[in-house]
């Protein structure tokens, strides 16, 4: 099929090249020439395990092209739109201009039958408006809502093989044309046996806002627990694990640490909430507020902890940040907890040095007030503190004796609950992790 893909971003990005693989004839769109130069180059615009080698593989086959024209998007028959929806500046709710100009600069290209099919993360009460601009402009188009659900670090495999397609159609209805046509786009995944659900807009936009939600509450949660483990020297990993073995709850994102950040989780529960009020249903997400208030407490208590074990004051102490990313596998800060606290840190007195296997680039640019060291040796040369806040594998791997003779004193706060407390302590480091003794 001939498929459009409008917004190259992360999203847009991964899923044209996934799309060219899975042997459509593809077109990605967007209006910044600079990534569309880059991605023409097959050179990806982010840090994603395996996109690089993809773009390579697709567009030596032709089946995969670049460009910043919209007219490209005619003859196509299905047309992606991948753009972001930022949290509004200074408003809890979405930012939905972008999602809005890229389906105006599309309408004139709109043929009989094409298919108009949603990605992006929005407040329900979307799809059915863009529905309408649809119809008015083309009225045999059809618009579907087909959230994503990938993770960074996982985002071609997770496009590739999906858990399961929710599609939003007007009627709810498997018999609607549009149905047809997106299993032809996902003939591979679906044959292979990934589950499709059909639901009207409302419920496929809610299922992204739910599913997010669920995730960031899951989180929240074990957060909380790790604030009562610390108050009774209980150790939240352990309570995770024994928990997690009930497969009602699963261990799955009950790792307790620094909290959720990220372009999704914060600002995701954040337009939830605000949508909710104005559907009047504001009391049913009240929750979402604790929830996010949990996540930010980390932060605060993390910066208490390290001033903490540097002996009760912050001032002149150098602390080196070991990692900058809002996760591993992953050159993404936007709401990165660990850069959030290395700010925090150095407005109190410390002197912070970050450094970060890959994502230092895009730290510098939205902190330029921290320094960034990449290289590893220099950057934990005669520290006062470690803080292990990004669980990059290599600093999980780390040895704490080798570390030891590196540092100025043999403190570690542990942010991710990621490393065997014992070896770091028989090594004569004095540890501390989050919620445990
Ligand atoms: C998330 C959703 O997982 C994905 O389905 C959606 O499409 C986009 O948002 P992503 O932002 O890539 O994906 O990150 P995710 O892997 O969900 O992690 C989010 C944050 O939670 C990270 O900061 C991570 O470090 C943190 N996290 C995750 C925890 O603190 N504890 C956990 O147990 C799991």
């Amino acid at each position: 099929m001939r498929i459009s893909v409008i917004g190259c971003g992360y999203l847009g990005a991964v899923h044209a090249a996934c799309m060219a693989k899975l042997g459509h004839e593809v077109v990605g769109i967007d209006v910044d020439e600079r990534k569309i130069a880059d991605l023409s180059s097959s050179k990806a615009p982010f840090y994603e395990p395996g996109l690089e080698e993809l773009l390579r593989e697709v567009q030596d086959s032709s089946r995969l092209t670049f460009t910043t024209d919209m007219a490209a998007a005619a003859g196509s028959d299905v047309h992606f739109i991948c753009v972001g929806t930022p949290q509004k500046k200074g408003e809890n709710g979405a930012d939905m201009s972008y999602v809005d100009a890229s389906l105006f600069a599309l309408l004139p290209y709109l043929q009989e039958g094409n298919v108009v099919v949603g990605k992006s993360t929005v407040p329900v009460g979307t799809a059915e408006r863009l529905a309408g601009l649809v119809s008015e402009q083309e009225p045999s188009a059809h618009l579907v809502w087909n959230p994503e659900f990938l993770r960074e670090g996982h985002a071609v495999s997770d496009t590739l093989q999906p858990d399961r397609f929710v599609y939003g159609v007007p009627d709810g209805s498997e018999d609607h044309p549009a149905v047809g046509r997106l299993d032809e786009v996902y003939s591979a995944p679906i044959t292979a046996g990934t589950p499709r659900l059909v639901t009207d807009h409302a419920t496929a936009e809610l299922v992204k806002a739910a599913a997010n939600s669920f995730l960031a509450t899951k989180i929240s949660f074990i957060n909380a627990m790790a604030e009562v483990c610390e108050a009774t020297g209980a150790d939240v990993s352990r309570l995770a694990d024994a928990i997690g073995l009930d497969d009602r709850i699963g261990r799955k994102f009950l790792n307790a640490g620094i909290g959720f950040g990220g372009g999704c989780l914060p600002k995701d529960i954040r337009a939830f909430m605000a949508r909710a009020g104005e559907l009047g249903a504001d009391q049913a997400l009240t929750f979402l507020r604790e929830v996010d208030a949990i996540n930010m407490r980390r932060r605060t208590r993390v910066v208490e902890l390290t001033r903490e074990i540097c002996g009760g004051s912050l001032l002149g102490q150098r602390i080196t940040v070991l990692g900058a990313a809002f996760k591993p596998e992953s050159d993404d800060v936007r709401d990165s907890p660990a850069l959030s606290i290395a700010a925090q840190l150095q407005l109190q007195g410390a002197v912070v040095t970050v450094t970060d296997p890959k994502a230092l680039s895009n730290a510098a640019r939205r902190f330029p007030e921290l320094q960034y060291e990449p290289d590893f040796a220099s950057a934990v040369q005669a520290s006062d503190a470690l803080l292990l806040l990004t669980e990059w594998a290599e600093y999980r791997n780390l040895d704490p004796y080798d570390l030891g003779s590196r540092v100025s004193s043999l403190r570690i706060l542990d942010g991710r609950n990621v490393l065997d407390p014992a070896k770091w302590r028989a090594a004569g480091w004095h540890y501390r992790g989050l919620g445990r003794p």
